[in-house]
C-alpha cells in the first residue's frame, strides 16, 4: 500500500507513526482474535511456550526495552522464568541455559545483525527460536522456527515508535495464551484491555499541543535530561531516554527512582529537566518522594501520572488502562516530547545523524 510508505499530510514519518498506534493496536486485536473472541495463535508456538522451562529474550535498542516489559507479562501471567539480553552482549556473557530453553527474538526489521548472530549460535546448539517481527520473511523470521507478526505496517522513521507498542501488545497476547495453555485461570483479557488502550492512545495523540508545550518548557535550553520511574515505569523511562537521545541529541538517561541516591542525584543542578512516570499504585508514593528530592535541588520536574494516582501538581494525567499495559500508554507522551524537542532544535527527526534504520552490521 503506497500510502503506508508516504508521509501524506504529515511533516515527518515519526509523527505519522506515533499517530498510527491506536490503529495498530486495533489491527493486532483483529489479527489475534478468533471467531469466539478468544486468542488466535499458532498451535506450535503455544506448544513451544508450554514446553519451555525458561525463556531468553534477545533484542537491541527499543526492541530490548519492549522485551523488559514482555518479561513481566510472561513471568506474572504464564509463570515461566524469563531473562532479557542485549543481543550484542549475549555471546560474551552467555548465561547458563536451562534444560528446555526457548529463545524469543524481538526485532522490528528482522535484520539486526547482533540478534541474528545470537540466533545462529543458539540454533547451532539445537534450541528452538521464535521471532517477533514487523517483517515476516526477514532474516530473523526465516531462520527462526516460529514467527509472530507485529502488524504495525512499515516503520520508516529511524526512531521506533509503533513497533515498540506493537511488540508489547503481541507479548501480552502471547503471555496470556501461554498461561491458558498451562491451565492458569486469568481474569485478565488482553484483547479487551487492548481495546481500552487503543482509545486511551487516541486521546493522547489528540493532545499534541500539550506535549509540544511541555517539550518547550522542559528541553528548550537543556543539554541533558533525566527520566525516572520504578517497576514497570522504569522500563518505559529507559525507552523515553533513548527516544530523546537519538533524535534531539540531548544527553538523557532513564533511571530507577531508587538509584538516584546512589549516585545520579549528584548531577542535578538548577534547571536540570527530570521527567517522572507514575502509573503503578505500589510505587506512586516512592517515585513522588524522588521527584521532591530532585526538585529540592533545583530540578525542573515534570510528572506524568495515571488517572487514579494523580496529584494536582502533575503536568499530565494519562487515561486509565490495566496496570500491566501502562507502558503502551505512558510511552506515547514520551515519544511526542522527544519529537517536539527534536523539532525545536531543528534536528532531522526521521533521519538522525549517525544512525541507520536497521543495523545490519555487528
Ligand atoms: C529505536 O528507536 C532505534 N532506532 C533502535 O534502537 C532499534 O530499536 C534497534 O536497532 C533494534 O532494531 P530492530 O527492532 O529492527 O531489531
Amino acid at each position: 500500500d503506497a500510502s503506508d510508505t508516504e508521509k501524506g499530510t504529515y511533516p515527518h514519518f515519526m509523527l505519522k507513526e506515533i499517530d498510527e498506534q491506536p490503529f495498530v493496536i486495533r489491527k493486532i486485536i483483529q489479527e489475534y482474535q478468533d471467531k469466539n473472541d478468544t486468542i488466535k495463535l499458532d498451535k506450535d508456538i503455544r506448544k513451544a511456550m508450554k514446553k519451555s522451562d525458561r525463556i531468553y529474550i534477545i533484542a537491541a535498542g527499543t526492541s530490548y526495552h519492549a522485551g523488559l516489559v514482555g518479561k513481566q507479562f510472561i513471568e506474572q501471567l504464564a509463570n515461566i522464568p524469563v531473562e532479557v539480553h542485549i543481543a550484542s552482549e549475549f555471546s560474551y556473557n552467555m548465561p547458563l541455559l536451562s534444560e528446555n530453553p526457548l529463545f524469543i527474538f524481538i526485532s522490528q526489521s528482522g535484520e539486526t545483525a547482533d540478534s541474528r548472530s545470537v540466533l545462529v549460535q543458539t540454533k547451532a546448539l539445537g534450541h528452538p527460536a521464535l521471532t517477533l517481527t514487523n517483517v515476516p520473511g526477514s532474516t530473523l523470521s526465516r531462520e527462526a522456527d516460529y514467527t509472530l507478526h507485529l502488524h504495525a505496517g512499515p516503520e520508516i522513521a529511524v526512531a521506533s515508535t509503533k513497533a515498540y507498542t506493537a511488540q508489547i501488545a503481541v507479548l501480552a497476547i502471547l503471555a496470556v495464551d501461554s498461561a491458558r495453555a498451562k491451565g492458569i485461570d486469568l481474569s485478565f483479557d488482553p484483547l479487551q484491555e487492548l481495546g481500552i488502550v487503543s482509545s486511551a492512545m487516541e486521546t493522547l495523540t489528540d493532545q499534541k499541543e500539550e506535549f509540544e508545550r511541555i517539550a518547550k518548557e522542559m528541553f528548550e535550553t537543556s543539554r541533558n535530561a533525566f527520566y525516572i520511574g520504578r517497576g514497570m515505569d522504569y522500563f518505559v523511562v529507559q525507552e523515553a531516554a533513548l527516544k530523546l537521545k537519538e533524535i534531539s541529541y540531548i544527553q538523557a538517561e532513564g533511571f530507577a527512582g531508587g538509584e538516584l541516591k546512589h549516585g545520579t542525584i549528584a548531577l542535578i543542578e538548577d534547571g536540570t529537566p527530570v521527567i517522572a512516570i507514575s502509573t503503578q499504585g505500589n510505587v506512586n508514593f516512592s517515585i513522588r518522594g524522588n521527584v521532591q528530592e530532585v526538585a529540592a535541588r533545583g530540578a525542573n520536574t515534570c510528572v506524568v501520572s495515571m488517572k487514579g494516582l494523580e496529584n494536582d501538581s502533575d503536568q499530565f494525567v494519562l487515561p486509565q488502562v490495566h496496570e500491566l499495559l501502562t507502558p503502551l500508554v505512558s510511552v506515547v507522551p514520551m515519544q511526542l516530547l522527544s519529537y517536539y524537542a527534536a523539532l525545536h532544535r531543528e534536528c532531522d527527526v526521521d533521519k538522525p545523524r549517525n544512525l541507520a534504520k536497521s543495523v545490519t552490521v555487528e
